[in-house]
């Protein structure tokens, strides 16, 4: 064995510097001594602590995991430590099961939409997806329809970095480094109309709209060559698009058409971030299968698992059909436990009821952030909203200097001074984003959205 030549370090940033690789990080400029590391210590309730002290309101639940904050952990150290007693692990391979990923299991099955009533297990939202993809080109295969190669997903939609949900994401900058897309994916319109023309305001017409183009696309496609269609009910990036009434309903009917099927990435979406247990009960959704993670433990341990509908497995599972497919650590006792613990206490804390008391009060406070200059469309829905921001240039966009003092400087500066964590993305359309935990109540909904405010009135004073 090689011993370390280099002087040990001291303190945790500097360690991390030199001994942690980050996601999505570029880990060269955390500096020598990590001094451009912020270290999260402790969590409370929805707050956590920096290692400096300094408390933070949570305002995007972890990565959209923390459901319940950060101060259930008593409940659930111990349904950790009566799991870990009686099984610490025992996989779901080759007709060998536990208890606890069953009993997760059919829990799911009662709180899914109608028909969907199975579920693989994986270990986070990327597996999901990837599980999604593999069930979808095994039914075709199975019924003789193996031409059906192809994934449509939507323009600026995330659905994980590992190999094969990274084809389904659509940002070329993820996906180029790495070479040719594993799933032939084809990219269709999201449902943002913001700047869109003023007739696209009516559902019926911007769905109407968004369908034709679709169908339009599916045909030039070839009809018999697409698989699965995947799309979030509300899509994260981009900034909590939501969908016009009539689109899910139309998505269903061109699955129905065309034979492809339908998959709703609910990794964000679901177990309350919506006020429902699946965001997409709330616009009529009826997929075929259903990608969870996140949320599905509260971030109390790392699962994901993908939900599938009843005529699905009836083909996957025709007798002698071997689902090829799986991962060491599907449904691990420990993390299935803690997602049963954390969907009963959703239930019993009337968790869902919550976010639909408190979600039209959040919409008005986040909507009147439009009256700010530098505020070009609010949207979102449930406990999940974002700002589109609107610069200096004509049309909207920002120059390099309102960039770099504004969306990359001031506001992530004052939103982290006043105490708040929020998503701040500097793309081509920057957005602040906020998820907070479910757990939240009316007052500190109010704080956030104050916080917001205050930082993006002193950004439009120096648009
Ligand atoms: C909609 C969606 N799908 C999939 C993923 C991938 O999840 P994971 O990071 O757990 O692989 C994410 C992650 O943010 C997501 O937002």
């Amino acid at each position: 064995m090689t011993a370390s030549t280099r002087t040990p370090t001291t303190g945790l940033p500097a360690s991390a510097a030199r001994h942690l690789l980050l996601n999505m990080t570029p880990n060269g400029s955390l500096g020598t001594e990590g001094e451009n590391l912020f270290v999260i210590q402790r969590g409370h309730g929805p707050y956590v602590d920096d290692t400096d002290g300094r408390r933070y309101i949570d305002g995007l639940s972890g990565l959209y995991c923390c459901q319940l904050g950060y101060s259930y952990a008593p409940e659930f150290a111990e349904a950790a430590d009566k799991q870990l007693r009686e099984l610490c692990f025992s996989p779901l391979w080759s007709a060998s099961a536990h208890p606890t990923a069953i009993e997760l299991a059919e829990r799911l099955a009662r709180i899914a939409p109608a028909g969907i009533e199975h579920t693989f297990f994986s270990g986070g939202g990327a597996e999901a997806v990837e599980t999604a993809w593999k069930i979808a080109r095994r039914y075709h295969s199975l019924r003789g329809d193996t031409g059906r190669v192809k994934a449509i997903a939507r323009r600026g939609a995330y659905h994980g970095l590992t190999v094969g949900a990274l084809s389904l994401t659509d940002d070329p900058g993820l996906r180029e480094p790495y070479g040719p897309a594993a799933i032939d994916t084809r990219f269709t319109a999201n449902t943002n109309r913001f700047g869109l023309p003023a007739e696209y305001a009516d559902d019926a017409t911007y769905s109407a709209h968004l369908l034709a183009e679709l169908e339009a696309e599916i045909l030039a496609e070839g009809p018999d060559s697409i698989a699965m269609l995947i799309a979030e009910p509300v899509q994260n990036r981009g900034g909590c698009i939501t969908p016009p009434t009539g689109y899910w309903e139309g998505l269903r009917a061109l699955a129905d058409r065309y034979g492809f099927l339908l998959a709703a990435d609910e990794v964000i979406t679901a177990f309350g971030r919506l006020g429902e247990w699946f965001g997409g009960d709330r616009y009529g959704a009826r997929p075929d299968i259903i990608t969870v993670a996140k949320g599905i433990t509260a971030g109390y341990a790392p699962m994901g698992a993908t939900l599938v509908s009843d005529h699905v497995v009836d083909v996957i599972n025709r007798p002698g059909a071997v689902l090829n497919h799986g991962y060491t650590f599907a449904g691990h006792p420990l993390s299935a436990a803690i997602a049963l613990r954390s969907l009963e206490i959703i239930e019993r804390d009337g968790i869902l009821d919550h976010v639909r008391g408190q979600q039209d009060h959040l919409q008005a406070r986040m909507n009147a952030l439009t009256a700010l200059p530098i505020v070009g469309d609010v949207r979102g829905t449930g406990f999940f909203y974002a700002c589109e921001l609107s610069g200096d240039l004509d049309g909207g966009g920002f120059s390099d200097r309102a960039r770099t003092e504004l969306v990359a400087g001031l506001i992530p500066r004052r939103l982290r001074e006043a105490g708040l964590l929020a998503r701040v993305y500097n793309r081509d359309a920057p957005l602040v984003q906020i998820a907070p935990p479910l757990v939240s109540d009316r007052q500190l909904l109010d704080r956030i959205a104050q916080i917001i405010a205050d930082a993006l009135e002193e950004a439009s004073a120096r648009l």
